[in-house]
């Protein structure tokens, strides 16, 4: 396409109705998934076409983004006084007052989808099909912490209390579904919160916290700051107003800050390297394509990401599986979000030693099937990389990269193909490809992960239908899995109802 034409598309749409997917009506206690937006239709494609034609100069959340900003300890110890003080209000409210809150924010969200996919694809680099059901995920996380707040509160046993101050520090990666998650289940259970962004998805947060303040919530029981990472931010986390802290990112900061206060209250989604298994009895067609949408949707830099595929017996010595990978590999569309066609975008920032030495240096025994080549001056977009012949106790068999590299590791049996997969300290996610019933099945008893897939991708958890949650390495804390019926009394003090209560 000319800029002419984009120009004319950017033109037309001036006017146009709000398109993407349409608000589902909340039916209180009968919670239903989100649809993602149909780009299949001519006019959300012209809608998405606009969404990208604002990208270059867009400037959503970027006034939101300095105002939060708090420099000091005393800065941080204001707004900690302030939330203690609101939260009584709170938390005084019943139930049903404050899931009515997250109701009308489930709304504001949906009435505001063109705007978060504008701010997650222009300060992150989501692309629009990796944007979009992030926003339906935070809506759904809306409606279903709702119901659940209301169930909670109706429970005929057991009396739940909130404890007073939630500190949540989402990633990045999901700038938008993972933070609004992680702000409205504590917030559903009458504590306040302190949201504390990512620094490379400031805007993402703050326009977030301006969306729910829209919404209901008022200020001070929710607060988004962005603190420096010094002494400012350890005087948020350490501070011991704070009662519990929802941390989503890397094992090692989860243990600083665990190491910190020992005795904070931490549910903390932490790191991954999980694999898929694929056994002579699998759809390769099917598992091909799976195995490439989980290892580069977002450049691979989800903690749920493929990045290993762990090939079975007959698999491993026919060619036609890596034939078909490498075709469907090849044939993502890279580029910039810019391009509503792009199926994977830029990693966030140019690579640092680690990812660097994934994309550029094969360990023995290794080849490329196919290797990254860098198409940008900036040294952020990457074609994607496989490397073949990954061996076992291998630093790439052991270590996560977080962006778009794959392994492929051979295996004699699905026992050895289930060792390797359980052999990494972490287990958040794994998938297996197989349509063989015993095999699924020996595989679902012995497999180490929180969140297991049979026959489809290991990315995109749906709230309810599959709560999302680690194991070994891949959580820290007493966790429960977010977007499942576990999550909020996680987050509560829970005591037996005296009769009379
Ligand atoms: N919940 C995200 C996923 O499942 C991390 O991909």
């Amino acid at each position: 396409r000319t800029h002419r034409d984009q120009d004319r598309a950017a033109e037309a749409s001036e006017g146009l109705p709000e398109l993407g997917s349409p608000a589902i009506p909340a039916v209180p206690g009968r919670f239903r998934n989100t649809p993602d937006t149909d780009m299949s239709t001519p006019g959300n494609q012209r809608w998405a076409e606009m969404i990208t034609h604002r990208l270059r100069g867009s400037r959503i959340g970027v006034e939101e983004a300095q105002r939060i900003r708090v420099d000091s300890v005393e800065g941080v110890d204001a707004v900690l006084s302030k939330a203690i003080d609101a939260q009584r209000g709170w938390a005084a409210l019943p139930a049903q007052k404050r899931a009515a809150v997250l109701r009308r924010a489930a709304r504001v969200l949906a009435a505001h989808r063109a705007e978060l996919l504008e701010v997650a694809a222009s300060e992150t680099g989501k692309t629009l099909d990796q944007g979009d059901p992030e926003i339906s995920e935070a809506i759904d996380f809306a409606l279903y912490y709702a119901d659940q707040a209301e169930a909670l509160a109706t429970d005929a046993e057991t009396a739940f209390t909130p404890r007073r101050l939630t500190l949540v520090t989402p990633p990045w990666n999901f700038p938008i579904a993972i933070p609004t998650g992680s702000m409205l289940a504590p917030l559903a259970t009458g504590s306040a919160v302190v949201m504390k962004p990512a620094p490379q998805a400031r805007r993402c947060g703050a326009y977030l916290g301006r969306l729910l303040h829209e919404a209901g919530v008022p200020e001070g029981v929710l607060t988004v700051v962005d603190v420096p990472e010094d002494e400012t931010g350890r005087a948020l986390i350490t501070d011991e107003r704070v009662d519990q802290l929802i941390l989503t990112g890397g094992y090692e900061t989860a243990e600083l800050f665990a190491s910190w206060r020992p005795e904070l209250r931490i549910m903390a989604e932490t790191s991954g390297k999980n694999a898929i298994v694929v056994t002579p009895h699998a759809d390769l067609d099917l598992a091909a394509k799976d195995v490439a949408a989980s290892a580069f949707g977002h450049a691979g830099q989800k903690c749920s990401a493929a990045s290993l595929v762990i090939t079975v017996g007959s698999v491993s010595r026919s060619r036609r599986f890596m034939a078909q990978l490498a075709d469907a590999v090849l044939s993502l569309h890279v580029g910039h979000p810019i391009d509503p066609t792009v199926q994977m975008g830029p990693v966030i920032e140019p690579p640092g030693e680690k990812l660097a030495s994934g994309l550029t240096e094969l360990g023995e025994g290794e080849t490329w099937l196919s290797r990254p080549r860098q198409l940008d001056e900036e040294g952020r977009v990457f074609t994607p990389g496989v490397r073949e012949g990954v061996k076992e106790g291998s630093p790439f068999h052991l270590t996560e990269y977080f962006g778009p590299v794959l392994g492929i590791m051979h295996a004699p049996t699905l026992e050895d193909a289930v060792r390797m997969q359980n052999g990494t300290a972490y287990g958040l996610t794994a998938g297996l490809h197989s349509l063989d019933p015993a095999e699924i099945s020996w595989w679902t008893e012995h497999v180490e992960a929180g969140n297991l897939y049979v026959n489809r991708g290991i990315t995109g958890a749906i709230v309810e239908r599959q709560s999302f949650g680690g194991w070994k390495r891949s959580a820290i804390g007493k966790t429960a899995k977010a977007g499942g019926p576990n999550y909020l009394v996680h987050l509560m003090d829970a005591a037996d109802r005296e009769p009379g209560d």
